[in-house]
This record gives structure tokens, C-alpha cells and sequence, in this order.
């Protein structure tokens, strides 16, 4: 099936030559056409332009069923790609939201359902058709958002066996979903109580046992390590990133949430795609991602859900960094995935501006996960990600009425959806 969108209001974020990411005062670049037309094929965008310019001689070249959608009124983005989530997880934790609420300390918390460790707990319970069932509806709800592309991590099995049941049902997900999914093994997201005063030991089982089974089977893309003060060190952190290279997986990890770390050094010595997190960024940081093909993230549900500092984005993008913003949906930090939040957040808390939100939650975010080559802008050859939002009077609208569901129509893998 292919699909005309035609009358479109504006099509937003057009590339006659795709960019990998946005960097500096390129993050204020959208390129955008008024009354316009989009045309897909299979799962590819094949030919867009300016209304007045369609003619149905654009079509013969198309072999499938065409159908197609009248979007007057209407503007059409790229989705959204969300590069950092941990959506497969069992049970939520609103026990401990409203501890925090109460002003319980982090082993109170722990001691009352709360933490990674009692997410693990859980997950070791489930089975991988209700882990598959749950994640599954995730997505279904992130796409309604306007998200198409979702990184998802491992890290609450923290044994070789649950972490491997995690991966397997992200690969499962994979397969299945009209999303675009990366998966990134995160073993080292927290200590288990097994290994309790036996760190050292516990990163040997990744470095060991975990790397080469994951590789095995195939089943991550990435690297991760939560490289921050109270759970992985520097040094912790460079063994497994080496082990995880040597296996083809690429690094991409939790740094500088909550102390100077040294994660973003780290994963910027190790080529890292992204570094994420990154509450704790002063100027040994920026001149260090400077020079690096790293993609700095980060994650404002968070912080926001968490109550933390915000980083220093507005210095970081005036300095000529590429920012990406992605969700975090995870059960503890950030129970969202609604990246039109992120794009609100984007602006009212880091001050950057709409079209720069929009870069941050679209082409960086897919350079984060490694997909810009096929995602992340409307250009020819890549792969027919985008929505149609309700009648809006401008693209700043987007982030500006914070809260509500802005998008309409969701096209997949050229798709409806
Ligand atoms: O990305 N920072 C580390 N890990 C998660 C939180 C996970 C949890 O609390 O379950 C995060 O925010
Ligand atoms: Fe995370």
C-alpha cells in the first residue's frame, strides 16, 4: 500500500540531503514546506513537494494501491525517536512514588517495594508472554504519541538468565512492531543483593558470562553501564565497555546523574553514541564531548519526575554541542513515554527553542540509537515514519500546549497505524 498526504499545512523537517545530527546553531535548522503533498511507497518515502507542484504523473512509478489522506488544515512531522527507555518491566512503583512524596530515604524506599532491585525482584516472577504483553502495550501508547523508533535496555535481570529473558523479549518486539527498536544490554544497572559487598564479582559475571551469551544469541546492539556515583565506577565501567566493543556492541550509557562522574570522559574515550543523563556537566565535560562523535542526551522526564537539577543544555547547544532528548520510560525515574511532553520540557526547562526541542526529539535522538541513516526526517529513502497532527495553527503550538495529544494520524512503516 502506498500513501498520498496531501493539502498538508506544512510538512516539517524535510532534508534534500540528510544530516547525521544537528550540532550548535544548526539545532535551529527546520526545514519546512507550506502546502504540501508526501507520497510513501512499501515502507519508504518516495517523492514529497509543494502542492501546486503534484501532478498525477508523480504517481506512475507507483505499483501498489494508493490511498489517500486529504490533510488540510493539518501539519506532518517525522516521529519522534526515543533513544533511551527500559519499557520491559513487571508491576509499577507508585508504592514508592508516593514514598518519595513522603520524604522516605533511598533505603526506606528499598525496604518498601522501591528501587531497581525490587523491579528485578519482579521481573524474575514474570513470564516472557506477560513482559511481551505489557511492553507491547507500551509501545501501542507511545505510538498514539508520535513516537516510531524506540531504543530499549535490559538491566532489571541482573542475573544471566532474567537479563536474557529481557533481551529476548525485546528481540520479540522487534520482529513484531510497526516501531523500530534497538536493544541495549544494561546489565550493570545496579548491584543484585546476590553480589552484595561482591562487586568485583558481579562485574566479572558480566564481563564473562553475560557479554558472550548476549553476543550469542544476538541480542543487544549496545552497551550499557549506570557509571555513577553508589553504583558502577570508572574503572568498573571501562572493563565492561571494552568486553561489550570486543563483542560488537556499541557503547551508549548512564552518566553524571548524580555526581561528576566521570562517565561522560569515559564514554567519550570508549566512542560511545551517546552519553545520557548528564545532570552533572560543568566545562571538562563540554570540551571533552567536543571533540567526540558522542551524542550528549538528556532525559528530562527524570528529572523532573525525580525533582533534580536540570543540565546546562542552553551553555552545551551555545557552545555547539548536538543535544538528544529521549523519555527514559522506566518504572522508578520516569513512568512516560509521551515525547510531546519531552519536546514541552525540552523548551521550558533547558530554554531551548521549539525548533531545537524538535531536532533534540527527532535526528539526534535517532542518531543516539544509531538509525539517522533511516530515520528521524522526512527525506527520500527513509523509512515512512511520521504523523499528521489535529488542525494546529503553528509548529511552535507543538511544545507550547503541553499535556495534550496534538497528533491525529500515525503513518509506520508506511502504514496507518
Ligand atoms: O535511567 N538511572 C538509572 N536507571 C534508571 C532508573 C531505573 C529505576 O529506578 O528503575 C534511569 O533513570
Ligand atoms: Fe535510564
Amino acid at each position: 500500500m502506498a500513501i498520498l498526504v496531501k493539502n498538508i499545512k506544512k510538512l516539517v523537517q524535510v532534508e534534500e540531503t540528510p544530516a547525521i545530527w544537528r550540532a550548535g546553531k544548526e539545532m535551529q535548522t527546520l526545514h519546512t514546506i507550506e502546502n504540501a503533498y508526501l507520497l510513501t511507497e512499501g515502507e519508504m518515502i518516495f517523492d514529497f513537494g509543494k502542492m501546486c507542484d503534484f501532478t498525477p504523473e508523480k504517481l506512475s512509478k507507483i505499483k501498489e494501491k494508493i490511498d489517500e489522506i486529504d490533510a488540510t488544515g493539518r501539519m506532518v512531522f517525522p516521529s519522534f525517536c526515543d533513544s533511551h527507555t527500559h519499557i520491559v518491566y513487571a508491576g509499577s512503583r507508585e508504592i514508592e512514588y508516593i514514598d518519595k512524596i513522603k520524604g522516605l530515604n533511598y533505603q526506606e524506599i528499598a525496604k518498601r517495594g522501591g528501587g531497581i532491585l525490587n523491579s528485578a525482584e519482579r521481573m524474575a516472577q514474570a513470564s516472557e508472554e506477560e513482559l511481551y504483553e505489557a511492553a507491547n502495550a507500551r509501545l501501542q501508547e507511545m505510538a498514539t504519541y508520535g513516537t516510531g523508533a524506540v531504543e530499549i535496555k535490559s538491566g532489571y535481570g541482573l542475573t544471566t538468565e532474567t537479563e536474557l529473558k529481557m533481551l529476548r523479549v525485546i528481540k520479540e518486539l522487534q520482529k513484531n512492531s510497526p516501531m523500530i527498536i534497538r536493544s541495549n544490554f544494561l546489565g550493570a544497572h545496579a548491584v543484585p543483593l546476590a553480589y552484595k559487598d561482591k562487586q568485583q564479582e558481579y562485574v566479572d559475571l558480566i564481563i564473562n558470562e553475560m557479554i558472550p551469551m548476549v553476543a550469542a544469541e544476538e541480542l543487544a546492539d549496545f552497551i550499557d553501564v549506570f557509571c555513577d556515583k553508589g553504583f558502577f565506577t570508572v574503572e568498573e565501567t571501562e572493563r565492561i565497555l571494552m568486553q561489550g566493543i570486543k563483542y560488537g556492541m556499541r557503547p551508549k550509557i548512564h552518566a553524571n546523574e548524580l555526581d561528576f562522574s566521570g562517565g561522560i570522559q569515559i564514554g567519550v574515550k570508549y566512542n560511545a553514541l551517546s552519553v545520557d543523563h548528564l545532570e552533572y556537566t560543568g566545562d571538562a565535560e563540554i570540551s571533552y564531548l567536543l571533540n567526540s562523535e558522542t551524542m550528549p542526551t538528556f532525559l528530562p522526564g527524570a528529572a523532573f519526575f525525580l525533582g533534580m537539577i536540570y543540565g546546562p543544555v542552553r551553555k552545551m547547544i551555545d557552545n555547539g554541542l548536538p543535544i538528544a532528548l529521549a523519555s527514559d520510560y522506566n518504572p522508578g525515574s520516569s513512568p512516560s513515554g509521551n515525547m510531546q511532553l519531552i519536546l514541552s520540557m525540552g523548551c521550558i526547562k533547558y530554554k531551548m527553542l521549539p525548533e531545537e526541542a524538535l531536532n533534540a526529539t527527532t535526528i539526534n535522538s535517532a542518531y543516539a540509537m544509531g538509525i539517522s541513516d533511516i530515520a528521524g526526517s522526512i527525506a527520500k529513502g527513509k523509512i515512512a515514519n511520521f504523523y499528521i497532527t489535529k488542525p494546529i495553527p503553528s509548529i511552535e503550538y507543538m511544545p507550547y500546549a503541553f499535556g495534550s495529544n496534538k497528533v491525529e494520524q500515525v503513518v509506520l512503516k508506511g502504514r496507518k497505524r
